[in-house]
């Protein structure tokens, strides 16, 4: 009740001009004539949250009814599927009306972004995973937000679940009626409402959040999140120089942009282009970015993760090509440790790994089988997560991190 009341004065405040609006460091300024609304207005994302799933999530916490959710959800799978039978009423109106694609979506680029997908697989599996995985670690409310809720104490659980987020966002089928990604979706939203409801009541995260962020996940920590994702793999394939349509970039970001809505963002907040998301992402993203205690142990349980499996490379190896992905300075401020020959290596062959998996270079580097091997090594240890019987399924808290 206390939070509910602080973000209406805050919505009010914002609307009348009286407070700056909660973001991170300064007041937003990107105009919604970039988003795929088209309107030219500026409203504070970070002032925004999910009003249409927040006081439907909280009031099914308060009356103790998530963990039937939960079990009547475990059989809820395909896009397809009916609505799962024996929930609250409150809660099937609500999936009637939000478990569905937006009327702008296309499913031509739909289609062309799941074969895009399929052909980039190898690339966006350790784009993802090594890199968008991490640098969450140094986003820090993401990081704080995630180490203190229910799911940062089995970080491994964590990221089973995430990578099935991953995983059917890449399907080939994603958005058809086989797939999962709209379910998944709809999970991941009511998931981020419950966080919304829980974190606040953590007395642990409260010590440690930024006075603005009372309310955690609002619409602009997800464009954040965005960037780190989307935009920062399809700025990394680019810079690689992977030979991509303009068809296809756009089918790309158009996923994206469905992947957003589903999440509940406004639309006037979703870039319409790359350029737009560009210049959201490094308004947005890159100067918030930030090392944390959360972010720093976040950071080394999740590389400790991927050097559990043996991707034929050195541990030395796989932080070097964290750092590699996402700078130095990042790598610096989760002291991740140096490795300077893994690092000459990375340099010098993986820009000729590329060109020869690409066709654009005849010449088989000599360092082709070991970057083969690391690729093809992390894609299992994603796959057989997102395919075996460990498939997780994303369930809703009902607490935060114990303890
Ligand atoms: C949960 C995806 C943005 C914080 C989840 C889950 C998924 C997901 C798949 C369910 C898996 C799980 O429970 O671990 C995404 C995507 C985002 C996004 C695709 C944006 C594009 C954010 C942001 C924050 C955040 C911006 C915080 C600032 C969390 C937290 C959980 C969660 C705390 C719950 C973990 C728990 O169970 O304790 N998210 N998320 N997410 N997300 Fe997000």
């Amino acid at each position: 009740m206390e939070n509910l009341s602080r973000r209406r004065v805050l919505t009010l405040g914002a609307g009348l001009g009286l407070v700056g609006a909660a973001t991170p460091s300064t007041a937003w300024a990107w105009s919604s004539a970039g988003s795929i609304a088209g309107t030219d207005t500026i409203t504070d994302p970070w002032g925004v949250w999910d009003d249409a799933t927040d006081p439907l999530v909280a009031s099914l916490l308060r009356d103790g009814q998530i963990p039937a959710v939960n079990t009547a959800f475990d059989k809820w799978v395909n896009n397809g599927d009916a609505l799962p039978s024996g929930i609250p009423a409150g809660l099937t109106t609500y999936l009637q009306q939000h478990n569905r694609l937006p009327s702008w979506a296309d499913q031509t680029k739909l289609n062309r972004a799941a074969q895009f997908n399929k052909r980039m697989s190898m690339y966006l599996f350790l784009l993802y995973g090594l890199g968008s995985g991490i640098m969450s670690t140094v986003i820090p409310r993401e990081a704080r937000n995630v180490y203190w809720s229910e799911g940062g104490a089995d970080m491994k659980a964590r990221a089973a679940k995430t990578f099935t987020y991953g995983y059917d966002l890449s399907a080939i089928d994603a958005f058809q009626p086989s797939g999962h990604f709209v379910v998944t979706s709809n999970k991941t939203r009511l998931t981020h409402a419950a966080v919304r409801h829980l974190l606040p009541q953590s007395a642990k995260w409260r010590a440690v959040t930024d006075d603005q962020d009372f309310i955690p996940i609002s619409n602009g920590d997800i464009l954040i999140t965005f960037h780190s994702l989307g935009t920062f793999v399809h700025g990394k394939l680019k810079s690689w120089g992977i030979r991509m349509s303009a068809a296809e970039e756009d089918a790309f970001l158009h996923m994206w942009q469905v992947a957003l809505h589903l999440l509940g963002v406004r639309d006037d907040f979703i870039p319409a282009s790359w350029a737009a998301a560009k210049q959201q992402s490094a308004y947005a993203l890159t100067p918030i970015m930030a090392p944390t205690p959360e972010g720093i142990d976040l950071a080394d349980i999740l590389l400790g993760l991927t050097s559990q499996i043996d991707l034929g490379v050195t541990k030395g190896f796989q932080r070097e090509f964290a750092r590699y992905l996402l700078s130095d300075k990042v790598g610096d401020w989760l002291k991740l440790p140096r490795d300077y020959a893994a690092r000459t290596l990375i340099e010098v062959g993986w820009p000729a790994y590329v060109a020869f998996r690409e066709g654009l270079s005849p010449i088989m580097p000599t360092g082709f089988s070991m970057f083969d091997r690391f690729v093809r090594g992390l894609a299992m240890l994603f796959l057989n997560n997102g395919t075996s019987a460990t498939y997780t399924p994303i369930t809703i808290p009902t607490g935060n991190r114990p303890g």
